[in-house]
């Protein structure tokens, strides 16, 4: 983490998990937090049909909400698509855009994700926008040009520290409980760092957060808060039970 860099924040990405029971680890967790002072921003992103509930639940309490994913467009014949105008009715404050898991099953292309984060940002949604390289890029040597590729196509014009978040999360580190060495995640968040100076200017690349993600647990994540230019970090499997997401949230200190 950069000193006085900005105030770290912690992203649980329930993915396609979660009913009406996983409330119950929504409980725990606001149990488990009442009247502890936070050393971070907490966020849980849930299915679409569980993000009021997870917001009326949380509403007394500092943790935000989001969505994993939102359209375009604000209203129409789209079947099935959620918009930002949707999730921020419903509570949400968040979007995750161009996760790679969207970017695989779903074809999302870069331009799309940019499409997608101008909607969150129209909605009021701070846009979490997703880079990270396959194995097989970062095996060629190819990853800083694959992350720069995504980042040059997926945000938007009108980003800032205020409405939009960098998650760099590798494919193969996903759900694999395999991580890069410190070196490796603290290259990438250097250049994506550097890359946002370029194209925003030095007080907003300062000023947003740039998160890692895949396989972040309790056991590492002190390893990986202590890279410089992490801020944080957006976390799936260990977002689902309250007891391993306090774990890794309580690594920060409250200041
Ligand atoms: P993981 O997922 O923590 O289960 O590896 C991270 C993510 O996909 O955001």
């Amino acid at each position: 983490m950069a000193v006085n860099g900005p105030r770290p924040i912690i992203i649980g990405n329930w993915k396609m998990n979660g009913t009406s029971e996983s409330l119950g680890e929504i409980r725990l967790m606001t149990g488990m937090l009442d009247g502890v002072e936070l050393g971070c921003d907490v966020v849980v992103c849930p299915p679409a049909t569980l993000i009021r509930q997870v917001h009326e639940m949380l509403s007394e309490s500092k943790i935000g909400t989001g969505g994993q994913d939102c359209h375009p467009e604000p209203n129409g014949a789209f079947t099935g698509d959620i918009s930002a105008e949707m999730l921020r009715d419903a509570g949400a404050r968040y979007v995750i855009l161009g996760h790679s898991e969207r970017r695989h099953y779903h074809d999302e292309s870069d331009a799309l994700v940019r499409r997608k984060a101008e909607a969150a940002h129209r909605a009021g949604l701070v846009a979490i926008i997703c880079v990270g390289e396959t194995e097989l890029e970062r095996g060629a040597g190819d990853t800083l040009d694959v992350v720069s590729r995504q980042l040059a196509g997926s945000v938007p014009k009108g980003s800032g520290a205020e409405n939009t978040i960098i998650a760099y999360e590798p494919v193969w580190a996903i759900g694999s409980g395999v991580t890069p060495t410190s070196d490796e995640i603290g290259e990438v968040h250097r250049a994506v760092r550097h890359w946002l100076a370029e194209r925003l200017g030095d007080e907003a690349a300062r000023a947003m957060r740039i998160l890692y993600g895949g396989s972040v647990k309790s056991t590492n994540a002190a390893d990986i808060f202590a890279i410089p230019d992490v801020d944080g970090s957006l976390v799936g499997q260990a977002s689902l039970k309250a007891k391993d997401f306090l774990g890794i949230i309580g690594q920060f200190a409250p200041c």
